[in-house]
């Protein structure tokens, strides 16, 4: 099917994290220009601007309230732009929403398919309010049912699906029209972690079977780490940080997180973790425990044994790691937002006999 979309021009006004994409010759399939969102006097969303290039997965992430359904909304042509534009598959959302409307498939963070129905049904309502033509409608069904795994169950009532197979009807739905662009808002949220792996997995073989650009929206750092070529992180209604998850790790000063538990909490650990040759930022956790970021994770780890070990103290728990997106939203926010409360611990060190528990 063509589109005959008009291609856009590269974006101007992107903010400055956007720096070394570089992908100058990737065709933009949408960008927002200082967009704007006011309900009232509140601004959800307060000026963002970026550019999403063809063929590429995009990610919104960001915790509770910071605007990425609104910029989602405003994006698919289903509430206004206060003030800014949005340019989606060459149209202005607010001067051309219908020719929008003929390209896009939206997955809303809400499940919203017809539990009384069977999923073949949910599907053809859908193929019809699109106008997809009669001939190719059973095709087109068949496809999307084929690639989100649920050819099986498509006579079966929705409402007997488990809810990630009712997450993959969405998907389905979304792509019965055969969109080039494809907004998920929060699509694995509620899913347990083995349907949110199978979601990602689909998305991707989607995005290169179907050469789709997507944009989707995720409070969960790894899924924008797993799925996303780039990840805008919102907060507040703001862009604070904007790249490829390479990009954005790299761009917080230490590259290596070091974990560490002592047995016994004292006000000197912080200024002794803070003396350890390559650490850029210590922060206190709880009583004892401290996530120390450093340019060199080895040697700040045997320092910090060596330290430990020449004050008689013993460490209950040490782990190294890699940056994560967390750190990076630390960084840029100040604040956390950690999605997997509990990270492995790689090696516990026995306490020494007679120490305190
Ligand atoms: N219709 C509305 N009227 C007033 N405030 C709204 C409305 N929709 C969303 N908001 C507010 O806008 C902010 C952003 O909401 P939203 O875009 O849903 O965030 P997110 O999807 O990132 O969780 C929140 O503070 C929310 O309460
Ligand atoms: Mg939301």
């Amino acid at each position: 099917m063509t589109h005959g979309e008009k291609r856009l021009p590269e974006a101007p006004g992107e903010q400055p994290a956007a720096r070394g994409n570089g992908k100058s010759a990737v065709p933009v399939a949408m960008a927002v220009e200082n967009i704007v969102k006011r309900y009232g006097d509140f601004e959800a969303v307060k000026g963002i601007s970026f550019s999403v290039a063809e063929g590429e997965i995009f990610g919104l992430l960001g915790p509770n309230g910071a605007g990425k359904s609104t910029l989602i909304r405003m994006m698919t042509t289903l509430i206004p732009v206060t003030a800014g534009r949005a340019l989606v598959g060459g149209h202005d959302v607010a001067k051309d929403s219908n020719a929008v409307r003929r390209m896009i498939g939206v997955i809303p963070q809400a499940l919203t398919s017809d539990q009384d129905l069977t999923v073949e049904e949910n599907l053809s309502i859908y193929a019809k309010l699109y106008s997809v033509p009669r001939a190719e409608r059973e095709r087109n069904i068949a496809e999307v049912l084929e690639a989100v795994d649920l050819l099986k169950w498509r006579g079966a009532q929705t409402k007997t699906l488990s809810g990630g197979m009712r997450r993959r009807l969405e998907i389905a739905r979304g792509l019965v029209h055969d969109p080039r662009i494809f907004f998920l808002d929060e699509p694995t949220t509620g899913l347990d972690p083995v349907s949110r792996i199978a979601v990602w997995e689909m998305l991707n073989n989607l995005k290169k079977s179907r050469n789709l650009t997507m944009l989707l929206t995720t409070h969960y750092m790894e899924e924008a780490d797993r799925l996303c070529d780039r990840i805008a992180i919102v907060d507040h209604g703001t862009l604070v940080a904007l790249g490829t998850p390479v990009e954005l790790k790299q761009s917080v000063p230490g590259s290596n997180v070091v974990e560490v538990q002592f047995a016994t909490e004292s006000e000197q650990w912080q200024a002794r973790l803070e003396a350890l040759p390559g650490v850029t930022e210590v922060q206190s956790q709880s009583a004892g425990v401290y996530r120390v970021l450093t340019s060199n994770g080895s040697q700040t780890t045997t320092q910090l044994v060596e330290m430990a070990a020449a004050m008689g103290e013993t460490l209950t728990s040490l782990s190294v790691q890699n940056t994560s997106l967390d750190d990076v939203f630390v960084h840029y926010t100040g604040r956390q937002l950690r999605d997997e409360q509990v990270k492995p611990v790689n090696f516990i060190m026995p306490p020494r006999p007679g120490a305190q528990p």
